[in-house]
């Protein structure tokens, strides 16, 4: 019997951090055994935040050095860049026509936008339904994210059956896969950890990095415990071991930070090495990129024409 199908992936938007692998890549190579996996740089997704082409080459270059310091087995995985497949953009179109702007206006990307008074532009609005295509081109089983994300993999549920109501069974409706004890890493400062509020801990931070964004975590003086250092250090050693250390050093907080500093470059230390190494063969790290695209292309214009047929555009 063949495995199951997971898809997911990550937009190329800047610098990963643990939040992101806890959250999203230590996922994707765990269950890289168990799964037939497609994990994609989802480049056009960072588009709408990202108009400097220099910076957009970069940041797909470094989330794909990324993915392969992580361990993900291109031999396992087919890796490959959103802005390979059109099938991506052409099948967003064929969804517009079946999704209504009051839907879209109820995601919450698009209310915290709206919320922030900003001048929200139609691609962001559209985001849930490039991500629907992203996903139901490869017909997966799962597909792991971050709590974050959860609202989105539903939308591509609901547009899945949508279609499959109008035109007829096409898409497989996919099953959202969060690890509840890493739901959310916290950041620096107590909320989630995230590029946009400057609160992260790179994942290849060198060593002084490390040291400088654990000295910089916001401690609460009202317990014994320092609780945001405490939920980004349990990432890191069982609870059980790590509820004794704390209980022990009560109130020595600079203490507790020092440990997490060394657990984290016992941790970070050996991706950050073999991102170098990668670093040196660019042009091999890229030739696995265009061959997943190869083996992702086929995946997808197959479910494509079977699309085009079900609308009724295949006349030939
Ligand atoms: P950011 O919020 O830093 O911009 P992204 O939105 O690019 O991160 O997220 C990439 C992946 O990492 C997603 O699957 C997301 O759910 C996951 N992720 C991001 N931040 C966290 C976090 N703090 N905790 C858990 N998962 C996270
Ligand atoms: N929107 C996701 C994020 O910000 C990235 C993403 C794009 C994705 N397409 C996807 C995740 C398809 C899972 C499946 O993290």
């Amino acid at each position: 019997m063949s495995k199951k199908v997971l898809l997911s992936g990550i937009q190329s938007s800047g610098k990963a951090h643990i939040g992101n692998y806890f959250g999203a890549m230590k996922q994707f190579v765990d269950l890289s055994e168990t799964y037939d996996c497609f994990i994609m740089i989802a480049d056009y997704h960072a588009l709408h935040s990202l108009q400097n082409p220099k910076e957009m080459k970069e940041n797909i270059i470094n989330l794909l050095l990324d993915y392969l310091a992580v361990e993900l087995d291109p031999k396992k995985v087919v890796l490959f860049k959103q802005s390979d497949i059109s099938e991506h953009t052409e099948l967003t179109w064929i969804f517009d026509t079946i999704v209504t702007m009051p839907y879209l206006m109820r995601a919450h990307a698009f209310k915290d936008a709206e919320a922030k008074n900003k001048e929200i532009d139609v691609g962001t609005f559209n985001y849930p339904v490039l991500m629907a295509t992203d996903i139901l081109l490869y017909s997966p089983d799962v597909v792991p994210v971050g709590a974050d994300q959860k609202q989105h993999v539903e939308i591509s549920r609901d547009i899945a059956e949508k279609f499959n109501r109008i035109y007829g069974e096409t898409f497989k409706i996919p099953e959202v896969l969060i690890m509840k004890e890493v739901a959310v890493v916290p950041g620096t400062d107590g909320r989630k950890m995230s590029k946009s509020y400057g609160n992260t801990i790179p994942l290849f931070a060198e060593y002084e990095e490390i040291k400088k964004c654990v000295m910089s975590i916001v401690t609460d003086s009202s317990g014994e415990r320092p609780e945001n250092v405490y939920a980004i250090h349990k990432l890191l050693r069982p609870e059980s071991e790590l509820k004794k250390i704390y209980e022990k050093k009560a109130g020595k907080y600079k203490e507790l930070k020092e440990l997490l500093i060394e657990d984290l470059e016992k941790f970070i230390a050996p991706m950050r090495e073999r991102r170098k190494n990668f670093e040196k063969d660019i042009k091999g790290a890229l030739a696995i990129l265009a061959e997943g695209g190869e083996r992702a292309k086929k995946v997808a214009s197959a479910k494509m024409a079977e699309v085009r047929e079900k609308i009724g555009v295949n006349v030939y």
